[in-house]
């Protein structure tokens, strides 16, 4: 078979959204929009223009809200300049025949006073997640947050939307919804960080709750098909958000509750390190394939993969499409050097979240 002919080259249509090729740019925050008002500018749209031979770019996490603050210099997607910003990004895309979904983020508590005014961040329980948040100032630790109340979820929920419609605005094919690490969606579905005892807590059914309804909202702008979830089941973050003995029935009933909802993909990032002695060990070498034998929709696989190790994954059907971060760095036409069999680049991690063009739009193509 020629390189040109294995499964990460073939094209993939599924719920109304065709793609080229399986070779997804994975989010990357770059920290890269360094104005206050976070508005993409020139940087960002050369960055993402030259990579839009992928077949399809998530772009980095984007802030659906001022709330939603948790890290420096990333964009967001609530006001009109930063979705004039992105319109520019998205039609530079499409010039070269590319597609790109914003990703949709919030750091709840995993976030600072210092970027709310003084004010605790929000999150659904009083609990300090003991997680880093990064400030202008360095990396400060977190604090114990706020409880959200029931009318700050709604407005929550409805910052999902508007952040949804402002994408649509800029021309996105779609959205990514963050749901890994440590960040808004993961501090609802862990005990460790939801101790709430209304409809949003206790059960698996009620901590998933807000993932649902954030979907719910968004999908009032985009069709199903356009939006993609993202999640870290196996991410073992430095804070109290860990994979527990709950982890594996959590997921186990988002991913069959999703599947009856014909979304666009569902991204899972594999587990870095080794899974045997913890609470998830059932998935040591059962990653994709527990996830496959429940979730029928398109799954895209993430996570160290290479052009080979991509290929099996697709060729064992336990993935329909892989996405890649890291080779994307330094290799912005990633598709082409893998067609070519050219030999790929090695990316500067000095420079993964700091710096101006250099290590960001200076990799040659
Ligand atoms: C510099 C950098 C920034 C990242 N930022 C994000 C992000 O904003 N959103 C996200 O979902 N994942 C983010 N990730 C995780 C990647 O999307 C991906 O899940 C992870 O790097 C594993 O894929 P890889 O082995 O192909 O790099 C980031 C990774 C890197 C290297």
């Amino acid at each position: 078979m020629s390189l040109k002919e294995q499964p990460l080259f073939t094209s993939y249509e599924h719920n109304g959204l065709l793609l080229r090729n399986r070779i997804v740019m994975a989010a990357m925050t770059r920290a890269r929009t360094n104005n206050p008002d976070l508005i993409p500018n020139d940087l960002q749209r050369t960055y993402y223009e030259q990579r839009a031979s992928a077949g399809l770019i998530l772009t980095e996490s984007t802030w659906v809200s001022k709330k939603a603050i948790g890290f420096m210099n990333i964009p967001g997607i609530f006001s009109p300049g930063q979705t004039a910003g992105w319109k520019r990004v998205t039609e530079s895309v499409h010039a070269r025949n590319g597609k790109i979904f914003l990703q949709l983020a919030h750091a709840g508590a995993a976030s600072h006073p210092d970027y709310h005014d003084g004010a605790l961040p929000l999150g659904p329980s009083a609990i300090n997640p003991q997680e880093k948040a990064f400030t202008p100032q360095g990396f400060m630790d977190t604090v114990t947050p706020d409880a959200y109340t029931l009318e700050q979820i709604r407005e929550l929920i409805a910052d999902y939307k508007q952040a949804a419609a402002n994408a649509k605005t800029a021309g996105f094919d779609g959205v990514e919804i963050h749901a890994l690490i440590y960040t808004l969606i993961p501090q609802f579905l862990s005990e460790a960080t939801n101790q709430r005892t209304d409809e949003y807590g206790g059960s698996i059914e009620n901590r998933s709750r807000l993932l649902f309804e954030l979907l719910d909202a968004v999908e009032q702008v985009f069709p199903s098909g356009r939006i993609g979830m993202k999640f870290s089941p196996a991410a073992f973050n430095p804070g109290i958000i860990r994979p527990d003995h709950q982890t594996i029935a959590t997921f186990d009933y988002i991913l069959r509750k999703l599947d009856n909802r014909k979304i666009a993909f569902v991204e899972l990032m594999a587990p870095g390190t080794d899974l045997k002695g913890t609470p998830i060990e059932d998935l040591h070498d059962n990653f994709f394939p527990f996830f496959r034998s429940i979730y029928k929709g398109t799954i895209m696989a993430n996570g160290g993969f290479t052009f080979d190790t991509g290929n099996q994954i697709i060729e064992q059907g336990l993935a329909d499409l892989v996405s890649f971060a890291a080779p994307f760095i330094a290799n912005p036409n990633l598709p082409e050097r893998w067609e070519k069999n050219l030999p790929l680049a090695k990316a500067d991690a000095n420079s993964y979240y700091a710096g101006g063009e250099k290590g960001y739009i200076d990799y040659p193509l």
